[in-house]
């Protein structure tokens, strides 16, 4: 038999008391309920035939008695039922809230070259159906269990005690029955999987639709998308529709199990055991069979149906859980140190998939100064910006940031140490939230910095831009800043670096969609301005900016070719003249008026 897995356990195990409570008051509903009919068969008795049969203490002189501890106990019983679903679902909910943060904790721990494989949309799924679906062992299996399986298994002994049926017909008859529900809620379990798997993989592609919706519609790529997306719908119907007739049949044959049951128990003991029945008798065992035991026959394919459904869940959890760095990450440590450079690198290595990456000998850079980091696209810059960062899975020999030497695994406790960075990413971070938010990235963020953000924004030379904000600071951004231009998102995402006045900033290639006026003003106002005496680490496409720079470190195929002043590295290497050869072709008149030639 499989071993039950962690997260199983984890589930069912966790606060355990409160689980055992889940089933101490299904197994109470079940015993009190039977009660039930054992007066309901006194109070027929009493009235029409003869209840002498019942124990001394239990024999009252009105039926009234009888009528009001049968609707007792049946009251009783179902409180107990409704109990039990409310500590079921209280538990699943609890549950979830764990299991989000086991994921959310994972997601966190890994890093960028580990997380390559793992589509967005299949986290999103994890969220949106499995963690629902691994806690419905607490508030459906468990619960609806308990309540299917206790009366199926009390009953066969009730009925051997008020009719002396004999208890191996009962128990083939449940056993039978099990085996059918089994059965049935296999078929439906897999429909399920399907039906989840297909929708999950939909949302996934709808989702990247959506994104870029307008750029698709202008690449003329609509009509093939729409196509594939009603092709997935057409695969996901006919499986809702097995799974929905499937269902049906669960549904109705569980319901005509009562009538089945009903028959043949009276059939065999009027005919085949000869046994003469009371009134009262016949009434509580059409009531047993009748009512008592609808809900678990009809329950238990889908008890079954459930916990398929539930291990499924629990799988794919236990199978994003299961990703790992390629390093164990220890809690990082920052030990002191003296150091003239505020950041200090020696053999940082990254692979990914078995290629090459990085492979950088050493960089060094020194506080206050403005170092640029520049190659080919592709050459490495990013990585090697995210792996200072800790986001990749690099190794190195040694770290030495901001006078303390960071041990070689990172985890995502590291915080104190990525502190030291401001960071623009390549591509922006804009966030729906108001501009404020976006610039102290924070939700609801204080009005008395607005001086700080306002001077961060002039900086920045988002001034002008604010006269079209309808509303100033409290300006909404959509999601991911649909509604603002590249250079506009560039320059938030600068400004936001000027506000955090951290001690390293990093920018990867934050000015490419400025114009040559917006970008001077930036830096003689920021970068050489304001940021004079802060260490700068960017990387650039610009040639105009490398002369600014106090050192340039030239990157080719992953490694730190060279590193110098612009002067230096133009007299001593061919390929970095030839890189500024390019870059400055690219820009010059002489080169569009070549390139518009070629073209005609
Ligand atoms: N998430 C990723 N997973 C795997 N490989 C990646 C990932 N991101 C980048 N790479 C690879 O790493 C290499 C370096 O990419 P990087 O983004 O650092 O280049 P770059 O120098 O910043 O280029 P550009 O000038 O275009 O920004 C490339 O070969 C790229 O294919
Ligand atoms: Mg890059």
């Amino acid at each position: 038999m499989r071993e039950f897995s962690s997260l199983t356990k984890y589930v069912l195990l966790n606060r355990l008391p409160y689980r055992l409570m889940i089933l101490g008051t299904s197994m109470m509903a079940a015993f009190l309920g039977i009660l039930s009919p054992y007066f309901q068969k006194g109070f027929i008795d009493f009235l029409i035939y003869d209840h002498s049969y019942l124990p001394s203490f239990l024999r009252f002189n009105s039926p009234l008695p009888y009528l009001f501890l049968a609707v007792f106990f049946l009251v009783l019983s179902q409180l107990l039922n409704q109990l039990t679903n409310y500590i079921g679902v209280k538990e699943a909910l609890f549950m979830q809230k764990k299991i989000g943060e086991k994921i959310y904790d994972k997601m966190l721990s890994l890093k960028l070259d580990t997380m390559t494989k793992r589509p967005l949309g299949e986290i999103v799924s994890l969220y949106a159906t499995d963690v629902s679906g691994a806690t419905v062992y607490l508030d459906q299996t468990l619960p609806s269990g308990s309540s299917t399986f206790f009366p199926l298994l009390i009953t066969p002994f009730v009925l051997v005690n008020f009719f002396d049926t004999p208890i191996s017909f009962t128990l083939v008859v449940v056993f039978g029955i099990t085996a059918l529900n089994t059965g049935l809620a296999f078929r439906q379990s897999k429909f399920f999987y399907r039906f989840k798997t297909l929708a999950a993989e939909r949302l996934g592609f709808v989702n990247e639709w959506v994104q870029n919706i307008r750029t698709l519609r202008i690449l003329g790529w609509v009509e093939i998308i729409e196509q594939k997306i009603i092709d997935k719908r057409e695969v996901e119907t006919r499986n809702r529709i097995k799974m929905v007739t499937n269902g049906q049949m669960m549904n109705s044959i569980s319901s005509s199990f009562t009538f089945i049951v009903n028959i043949v128990t009276l059939g065999l003991l009027v005919l085949y055991y000869k046994r003469e029945l009371s009134p009262g008798e016949i009434f509580a065992l059409l009531w047993i069979l009748g009512v008592f035991l609808t809900r678990p026959f009809r329950q238990m394919p889908w008890f079954f149906t459930f916990a398929f459904d539930a291990a499924t869940s629990i799988a794919r959890i236990e199978t994003f859980l299961s990703a790992k760095n390629k390093f164990d990450l220890r809690e990082a440590e920052l030990i002191p140190i003296a150091s003239k450079n505020i950041l200090e690198v020696k053999n940082l290595k990254l692979s990914i998939q078995d290629q090459e990456i990085l492979n950088v000998d050493t960089l060094n850079i020194v506080k206050g100064q403005h170092a640029m980091i520049v190659g080919e696209v592709g050459s490495g810059k990013s990585m090697l910006l995210l792996s200072l960062l800790g986001e990749t899975n690099c190794e190195w020999d040694r770290y030495v940031i901001n006078r303390s030497l960071l041990s070689n695994n990172m985890n995502d406790d590291t915080n104190d140490f990525r502190n030291v960075f401001s960071y623009v990413p390549q591509e922006g971070l804009i966030v729906s939230t108001t501009l404020r938010d976006n610039i102290f990235l924070e939700y609801d963020s204080p009005k008395d910095r607005d001086d700080k953000v306002t001077e961060a924004i002039l900086h920045a030379q988002f001034k002008k831009d604010m006269s079209v904000l309808e509303n100033g600071l409290e300006t909404e951004f959509g999601e991911r800043g649909v509604n603002l231009s590249g250079g506009q998102k560039q320059r938030i995402n600068i400004a936001r670096a000027a506000f955090d006045d951290r001690d390293i900033v990093v920018l990867d290639d934050s000015f490419s969609a400025l114009d040559s006026e917006t970008e001077h003003l930036i830096f003689s106002q920021l970068v050489n301005g304001v940021w004079k005496n802060k260490t700068v680490i960017m990387t650039t496409h610009r040639l105009n900016l490398l002369i600014a720079a106090d050192v340039i470190h030239f990157m080719k195929n992953g490694s730190i070719k060279i590193s110098g002043s612009y002067s230096d590295l133009l007299n001593k290497d061919a390929d970095f003249r030839l890189f500024c050869n390019q870059l400055a072709e690219a820009t010059s008149p002489d080169f569009i008026e070549k390139e518009k030639g070629d073209v005609t």
